[in-house]
């Protein structure tokens, strides 16, 4: 089995060898200081590595940094190259997809100059990830077992007070259309502006596919049970802003039951596609 070399996003003669890079390691999601920590021990060793003038992490889900949070630092810092190198596992395919569509999205929503992006493919593919899957099965035969536990008491929980309901649809299409980082922008978002206790509350949920799937990535808005399409992270900036801060809907994204069926709006007409 060979290491992959690093797919390019833009054209550059080798450029993963080119000094002065940039690594940027992305975790799914981490909520705790400990996997902070973590992810800046690893930091701290990738920069360590040859050629690499700085390293540092952010989370494709939930956390922040956020990935595009990440980029646009690093893109402002004016490093030449970033390698982005996903820690997780398994890697499906279409997070690889949506990962690349959204970097050429960010690129071309921020024009005026990015460094070279790079994106490193799965990492069970690496010469080494047999060692280190050894140390793990050897650490865990060194752990004591995990005893079951004694206190049988049901646990007790509040009912929420929050009106206000968010679902991220996480069916295939919206998945494939990035759903996990409108999710974590959104939850981020909840966290920075205290939605759960703003206005009438705000509680966020993913949901499985809420039906429309030609308009992913899509989330509803309850409890008018708005349907938002096409959502960007500039759309959840909005939807925050307006609809449960403000409660308007906000038109550009919304979506509302015709008895047709839709597309996303801007999107070629049957007539006009070729
Ligand atoms: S997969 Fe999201 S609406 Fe169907």
């Amino acid at each position: 089995m060979r290491d992959k070399a690093p797919k390019s996003i833009q054209p550059a003669p080798n450029p993963a060898d080119a000094p002065g890079k940039a690594v940027l390691l992305v975790a799914r999601y981490a909520f705790a200081a400990a996997p902070h920590r973590d992810m800046q021990r690893l930091a701290r060793m990738a920069g360590l590595l040859p050629g690499v003038e700085h390293a540092t992490f952010c989370f494709a889900e939930q956390g922040t940094p956020s990935l595009r949070e990440a980029l646009l630092a690093l893109r402002k810092a004016g490093y030449p190259a970033v390698l982005i190198v996903p820690l997780m596992l398994p890697v499906e395919p279409s997070f690889l997809n949506w990962m690349t569509r959204s970097l050429r999205r960010w690129q071309a929503e921020t024009p005026g100059g990015w460094p070279r992006l790079h994106l490193a493919r799965d990492m069970t593919q690496s010469l080494h990830f047999e060692t280190l899957l050894a140390s793990l099965v050897r650490g865990a035969a060194a752990e004591l077992p995990i005893a079951p536990a004694t206190d049988a008491l049901p646990e007790a929980s509040l009912v929420p007070a929050q009106k206000r309901r968010v679902l991220v649809c996480n069916g295939p299409s919206c998945n494939s259309a990035g759903a996990d980082a409108i999710w974590g922008h959104l939850r981020n978002e909840q966290e920075r502006r205290k939605l759960r206790i703003a206005g009438d509350g705000t509680m966020t949920a993913k949901s499985t596919c809420l039906g429309p799937c030609s308009l992913a990535p899509v989330m509803q808005v309850f409890p008018e049970g708005t349907y938002y399409g096409g959502v960007t992270e500039a759309a959840v900036d909005r939807i925050v802003e307006e609809h449960l801060l403000g409660g308007e809907v906000v038109e550009d994204f919304a979506y509302r039951p015709t008895g047709r069926k839709q597309r996303l709006r801007g999107t070629p007409s049957p007539k006009t596609e070729t």
